[in-house]
């Protein structure tokens, strides 16, 4: 089997290509791919690991080269937000990094499950489903927006404040991958109980971890190394899915799945064929059903502005100013 990383030589590509080497089974292949001249001694580096995964590293033009034969296409290329920006501020930037490698690979590797890291995720994944539908080889079950980061960011969270080890407690996280719609289904979790006050402290911690962490970091970037982390488990369990193990469950962002949106995430089974059955996410307390309602507008529009930006390109030929304030460029 392999896997492509675009985005390669980024801050998450490389924390992720990393952990590939290191844990993929014996005899994949692994494919590296950013415009950066350094790609192909990244790989050269992570070749120098004892594992079985063979590791090619392409740069520049060479991205349909990068694709051929892959299985898997991880794309955590764009850029990243600076403090005081939204995730929708990257829309503009990341949408046609994510066009244009779309377009490639929808050509040399149509058959192969997208997993989209790249912000906005909320609008990445319905541009990406365009690109793809356009050149008449759209599969949503094997299209995914990786929403795992608001998944590995509950579980931690909620293990520390119930003081259960961590990676203990699994959560369902619902909706998108931005403030407001990333909803964590803590009344779901087995064996506990919160109060209204806790689920809420809680659920605010998860959706403004993010913007906690591009802070923190102070102009350097957003989260790279748990994104990497989070973008492992999920490669993994895709991975586990097409190798034929059974009852792989985990939350992605797909369309199909929901009544609430085209694209929505929440828990599905993984197998052969990429996501095949969307799992019930348990009912609703009613602030999280409060949560939910509140959020729906949010995350059509910007399912919306993602279509657009294939099928209406001319909306997008002006800018406004505000999208343009010097992101970083880390993600890539
Ligand atoms: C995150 O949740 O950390 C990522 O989506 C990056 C960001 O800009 O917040």
């Amino acid at each position: 089997m392999k896997i492509t990383v675009l985005g390669a030589a980024g801050g998450i590509g490389q924390p992720l290509s990393l952990l590939l080497k290191m844990k993929l089974p014996a005899g994949f292949k692994l494919s590296l791919y950013d415009v950066s001249a350094q790609t192909p001694g990244i790989a050269v580096d992570l070749g120098h690991i004892p594992t079985d995964v063979e590791v090619k590293g392409y740069c520049g033009d060479d991205v349909a080269k990068a694709l051929e034969g892959s299985d898997v296409v991880v794309i955590a290329a764009g850029l990243a937000r600076k403090p005081g920006m939204h995730r929708s501020d990257l829309l503009l930037f990341n949408a046609m990094v994510m066009r244009d490698l779309m377009t490639v690979a929808a050509k040399v590797c149509p058959k192969a499950c997208f997993c989209i890291i790249s912000n906005p995720v909320n609008s990445m994944v319905p541009l990406a489903s365009e690109v793809l539908k356009k050149a008449g080889v759209y599969n949503p079950q094997k299209l995914f927006g990786v929403t795992m980061l608001d998944v590995i960011r509950a579980e931690t969270f909620v293990a520390h404040f119930v003081g259960r080890a961590a990676g203990t407690i699994r959560v369902n996280v619902i909706g998108g991958h931005s403030g407001q719609t990333i909803l964590p289904v803590m009344s779901q979790i087995g064996g506990f109980e919160f109060t209204d006050a806790e689920a809420a402290e809680l659920v605010a911690h998860i959706q403004n971890a993010g913007t906690e962490v591009v802070d923190a970091k102070a102009g350097g970037g957003s989260a790279t190394l748990a994104m990497a982390a989070a973008g492992y488990r999920f490669v993994n369990a895709v991975v586990r899915g097409l190798m034929g193990e059974e009852n792989v469950v985990e939350c992605a962002y797909v369309e199909g799945g929901s009544q609430h949106s085209r694209f929505f995430s929440q828990p599905m089974r993984l197998g052969k064929e990429g996501w095949y059955q969307v799992l019930p996410y348990g009912p609703l307390t009613a602030p999280e059903k409060e949560t939910l309602e509140a959020m729906l507008p949010t995350l059509r529009e910007q399912i919306k502005l993602g279509e657009e930006f294939i099928l209406q390109p001319e909306k997008f030929e002006t800018p406004p100013s505000s999208d343009v304030k010097e992101p970083v460029k880390n993600r890539k």
